[in-house]
């Protein structure tokens, strides 16, 4: 064996034609027509044709008992193929190799799947079998996608005077939002390592350090519940910049995507990318991470119903909620409707009100109980055409919002307004710097404690501490949030009036954050930064549902790794030796 002789597969052309070639790769495909057998070859860099003539007895005879996946070896020369029997859908279909020789290297079994096939398969069993899925054409696809989209942030930043640092995975807990995954330590009995849920800490210390620009492609590690845009473990691209303000790192994101996606999927991006706040993005698509691939916008229709003796909204704007509504613009029938108002139901909606447009007013069960005035706005408001249907929901800001950005979301796929290869991407400004934990009702960080408050509303500091805005910002994908940054806090005291504003003492916060607050006593740049979840914007990038479809070897729903059986048992002299004893599991957590 030798790679210096060696042939990749995919690359066999015409020019070559007359020569011998050493082809090394997997049986894909195999047919056997009588006397001659034709067997397509495949490795990482594609497939070439292999005949077995029996003239060729040797070869012929070996060429006959191979099975699909077996790895083997192939010397012959590159021959034209004869006229008509050219493949144009392969790089190679020009030419073919005349099998002189072969060497069975590994007889395969019968593959669980079929791996020549980008076929449905059950996914728990690709996992099972990942190897054999990674031979498959659309995730060997994905996996050298990512490669590139890494090269090409790698590139670019390095252009741009960024430094790439490591920063500790096993570390002290860090406030990202998420549950840590704790690892005990041998040395230091009853005291635990935390795996780091991102870089925050460190790339801000990174700056104190005076580093001035860095970024790294990152592991980062949460324990939270899976979903088709989580990982237990992820990749973030985290980045962070000296003597900036949010217009500066903006900038540096949108330039590195722009330059990702003309590099790896020739896309043009135009920047800069719009911006919204987020206060807007939620009153006019009812969610922090609006997709603007279709419009469907929320209208606000408080006005037109302020007088309304429909009991339903009179209620609603009584109590200090809104009546708000989407035009849609098709006239869906009576299941799509009850299938959206489950929808909104779902979202803590009562309700969805609903009329359709005919040419002369409306239609709906609900139109006796409104005015011609009413009816006439709700046409102005919503510009609906016939054949139109509007649908409304009446309750607190906070509900009618998320219900219609999922009745939103739920209504644009079936109705077809979704193009393919869209890329809609949307910065969202002006996040809250705090938020009330739905959960325990507490006052939380709505990014992250680290994050600066605009200036101009620091005076609500003390007194409103949730109306303050926070110079944090999220850049939004196809309605995907795809990352998260802020300028961060660079002053000890105000690093400690945001803790307060957290419930954090100060003694507390010398204890868990002292390292940092000391560093801000010596000198600390102004500073700001982003990370984005690199899973996900290859994900978009490559068109696929789910992050899994661009790792290698990730975690199913339950966090385990099929393949592997991970997590596995633990060993009773491991944990001897750490100092652990494993607990009846709590009947709150199964
Ligand atoms: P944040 O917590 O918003 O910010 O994370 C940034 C981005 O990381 C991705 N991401 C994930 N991807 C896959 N699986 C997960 N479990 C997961 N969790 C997060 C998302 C997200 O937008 N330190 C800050 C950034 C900063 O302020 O600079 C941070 O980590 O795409
Ligand atoms: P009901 O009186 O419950 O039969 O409701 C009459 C109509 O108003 C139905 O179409 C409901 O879906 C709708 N509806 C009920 N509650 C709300 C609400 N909070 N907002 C909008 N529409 C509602």
């Amino acid at each position: 064996m030798s790679l210096t002789r060696r042939t990749p597969c995919g690359t066999v052309r015409t020019e070559q034609v007359g020569s011998d070639v050493d082809l090394y790769g997997w049986v894909h495909r195999r047919r056997d027509l009588g006397g001659l057998i034709f067997i397509d070859l495949r490795d990482r860099s594609g497939i070439v044709q292999v005949k077995f003539d029996p003239v060729h007895a040797q070869a012929h005879a070996a060429g006959g008992g191979l099975r699909s996946e077996s790895v083997i070896h192939v010397r012959g020369p590159v021959r034209v193929r004869p006229p008509g029997t050219e493949n144009k859908e392969l790089s190679t279909g020009a030419v073919e190799v005349e099998a002189h020789a072969v060497d069975l290297l590994n007889r395969a079994q019968p593959p669980p799947f079929a791996v020549n096939e980008d076929g449905a398969v059950d996914e728990q069993l690709r996992l099972r079998y990942r190897y054999l899925d990674l031979r498959r054409s659309r995730m060997a696809r994905n996996l050298q996608l990512r490669h590139r989209m890494t090269k090409a942030i790698r590139d670019f930043l390095d252009d741009q005077g960024f430094v790439e640092i490591e920063t500790p995975v096993l570390i002290r807990s860090t406030p990202e939002g998420a549950r840590d995954y704790l690892v005990p330590s041998r040395l230091k009995p009853g005291h635990v390592y935390a795996l780091a849920q991102s870089p925050q800490l460190y790339k801000q210390l990174l700056m104190v350090a005076g580093m001035d620009r860095y970024f790294q492609i990152v592991r980062c590690y949460r324990d939270e519940d899976q979903r088709a845009d989580r990982q237990p473990e992820f990749t973030q691209l985290d980045l962070e910049m000296s003597f900036v303000g949010e217009d500066d790192v903006l900038d540096v994101i949108e330039r590195c995507f722009a330059h990702i996606w003309k590099q790896v999927l020739n896309v043009d991006v135009p920047t800069p990318i719009r911006r919204i706040t987020h206060a807007e993005a939620l009153r006019r698509y009812g969610v922090d991470k609006p997709d603007l691939r279709y419009g469907l916008e929320i209208e606000e229709l408080s006005a037109i119903f302020a007088t309304t003796e429909f009991k339903i909204f009179r209620q609603a704007l009584d109590s200090g909620g809104v009546v708000r509504g989407i035009r849609i613009p098709r006239n869906v029938g009576g299941k799509e409707i009850e299938a959206l108002t489950e929808v909104a139901r779902a979202e803590g909606a009562k309700g969805l009100a609903f009329w359709h447009r005919e040419p002369n007013g409306w239609r709906s069960p609900i139109t006796k109980f409104f005015s011609d005035g009413e009816l006439t706005g709700l046409a102005q408001a919503t510009g609906a055409q016939p054949d139109d249907v509007v649908v409304a929901v009446a309750d607190r800001a906070e509900v009618a919002a998320a219900a219609l950005g999922s009745v939103r979301k739920a209504a644009a796929g079936p109705l077809g307004l979704i193009k393919d290869g869209n890329f809609e991407f949307v910065w969202v400004t002006e996040f809250p710097l705090f938020e009330r934990s739905k959960e325990t009702g507490e006052v939380t960080a709505a990014h992250h404690p680290f994050t600066s408050p605009r200036p101009e509303d620091l005076p609500l500091l003390d007194s409103e501490p949730l109306r303050v805005r926070a110079r944090a910002y999220d850049l939004v994908l196809n309605g995907t949030e795809l990352g998260s940054g802020s300028i961060r806090i660079h002053d000890p005291e105000m690093q400690q009036r945001v803790f307060n504003g957290l419930g954090i003492s100060r003694e507390d916060a010398e204890r868990k954050f002292g390292f940092l607050l000391n560093a801000f006593r010596y000198g600390a740049p102004p500073h700001g930064g982003f990370a984005y979840g690199l899973d996900r914007v290859v994900m978009l990038a490559a068109g696929e549902e789910t992050i899994r479809e661009v790792i290698a070897f990730p975690k199913n729903q339950q966090a385990e790794e099929v393949m592997t059986d991970a997590p596995a048992p633990a060993d009773p002299k491991q944990l001897r030796e750490l100092g652990l004893q494993l607990m009846p599991r709590p009947p709150q957590a199964r």
